[in-house]
């Protein structure tokens, strides 16, 4: 499962690169790494081709939640020892019906990324408009917190999917997100996922009073890509660093992230 390959050859030319979906929330611990995963399993379940980015360099962990030991990752392209095409790793096959995908890992083992710079994030940032055209999707897996490296890379993609909870806490921080993001002159309209929900209702209650403070003080409304109920079979599945549709081929927090990747597909 670890090592680089050679990027697969586009198998009819693409009209146009993939769209690069940041995941971001502000607040810690919201699932946004979860999520990542799961989008790229169900983009590919749904015939399209996903590549996850672990932009979360300080702390990286989709490669723990997946299982994997990546030979390769974005470390070695902020040193400069690799470019960022040779960083690739399937995960499940690559990318596929069956849920698989690939991933540019944010560490490898060979040690931590500690502090980074920014000239380094915008180096990344920069790399990955020369991966989307290989892929149908691409998606950062942003770090926790709304700092400048966080920013710039929420900056780097078109899309923006905003990961809250039901908790007061969770929704401010998003929200701080997006009005700096929006300080900084973009004019991205997120697309909102209320995760851990008691039930779909009362996610969607959450999301009308968020939407209704982003359209009063910032002027714009934002998206709502569904709401993810608060399921055992999530911690369990990445207790056992599987993903959850092959854990548990029926769930209802993966019923309800195909419900999301329909929607944002639709929009
Ligand atoms: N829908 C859900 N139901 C139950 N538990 C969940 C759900 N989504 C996420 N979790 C739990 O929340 C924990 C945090 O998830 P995750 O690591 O993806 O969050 P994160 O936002 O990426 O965190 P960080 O900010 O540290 O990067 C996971 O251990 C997972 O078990
Ligand atoms: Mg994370």
């Amino acid at each position: 499962m670890s090592g680089a390959h050679a990027l697969p050859e586009p198998p009819v030319p693409r009209t146009r690169a993939a769209p690069i979906y940041a995941v971001a929330s502000g607040k810690g611990g919201v699932g946004k790494t979860w999520i990542s995963t799961m989008l790229s399993t169900a983009f590919g379940r749904a015939g399209q081709r996903a590549l996850l980015v672990d932009c979360d360099l300080g702390l990286a962990n989709v490669d723990v939640q997946l299982g994997v030991r990546p030979q390769a990752d974005v470390h070695s392209v902020v040193r400069g020892f690799l470019e960022l095409e040779s960083a690739v790793t399937p995960i499940m096959g690559g990318p596929g019906r069956n849920g698989g995908f690939d991933l540019i890992a944010g560490h490898s083992g060979s040690g931590a990324l500690g502090a980074v710079k920014l000239e380094e994030v915008a180096r990344i940032a920069n790399g990955l408009n020369k991966l989307t055209p290989h892929y149908d999707r691409v998606i950062l897996d942003l770090a926790a917190g709304i700092d400048p490296t966080v920013l710039r890379f929420a900056r780097a993609a078109e899309r923006l999917i905003l990961v809250t909870t039901e908790e007061p806490t969770a929704l401010t921080d998003a929200y701080a997100m997006v009005k700096l993001l929006r300080l900084q002159g973009s004019s991205v309209v997120p697309w909102v996922i209320v995760n851990m929900a008691e039930n779909r209702v009362k996610g969607r209650k959450v999301f009308d009073q968020f939407a209704m403070a982003c359209n009063e003080y910032l002027g714009f409304k934002p998206r709502f890509a569904g709401a993810i109920s608060r399921d055992p079979r999530v911690p369990d599945s990445i207790r056992a660093q599987t993903p959850l549709p092959v854990r548990h081929p029926q769930s209802q927090a993966y019923e309800d992230i195909i419900r999301i990747v329909e929607t944002l597909n639709a929009g």
